[in-house]
């Protein structure tokens, strides 16, 4: 069974602490990143430390909690190897994973609720990625972040 990473700031903290609960519910194991604290910090430390528990495989995926989601989101896809979504509804966790093999999930404490963000978080982790036709397209993005370019920068 594949260890959920968490990581929050300040802003995440309770999201993250009532995502714990929901995990554990189901029997998932989880590993927590930080903060602990409800102290003002700076969320990248956060993200950057649960990036390198997937890409280190420690982890199978990670749930990134700040206010928006977004801040974590930015700095989680600055690796190569991470493909982290912001999402608000269980659509897109859904096809997130389904067609982008989304690794990391990140979530707005100020955006949704825990029974929301609990539903959003199942969509993610129960979706498989489809594979297939989608395969082509992230070997695209994985060449546009190995090389910075595309088809040797033609375009295209
Ligand atoms: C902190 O105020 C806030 O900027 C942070 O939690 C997050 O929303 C950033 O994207």
């Amino acid at each position: 069974m594949k260890v959920v990473a968490l990581a929050s700031d300040h802003v995440g903290l309770p999201l993250k602490e009532a995502l714990k609960a929901h995990l554990e519910a189901r029997g998932l194991a989880w590993r927590d990143f930080g903060t602990d604290s409800a102290e003002r910090c700076d969320y990248p430390r956060f993200a950057y430390a649960a990036v390198q528990a997937v890409i280190e495989g420690a982890c199978g995926c990670a749930v990134l909690c700040c206010g928006t989601g977004a801040g974590m989101a930015i700095a989680a896809n600055k690796i190569p190897g991470i493909r982290c979504v912001v999402c608000s509804e269980g659509y897109t966790a859904a096809l997130s994973r389904a067609h982008n093999d989304a690794n990391m999930l990140a979530l707005g404490a100020r955006v949704v609720g825990p029974g929301l963000a609990a539903q959003i978080v199942d969509r993610f982790l129960d979706t498989p990625y489809e594979g297939g036709r989608h395969q082509r397209r992230l070997d695209l993005i994985r060449e546009i972040e190995l090389t910075g370019l595309l088809d040797g920068g033609e375009g295209g």
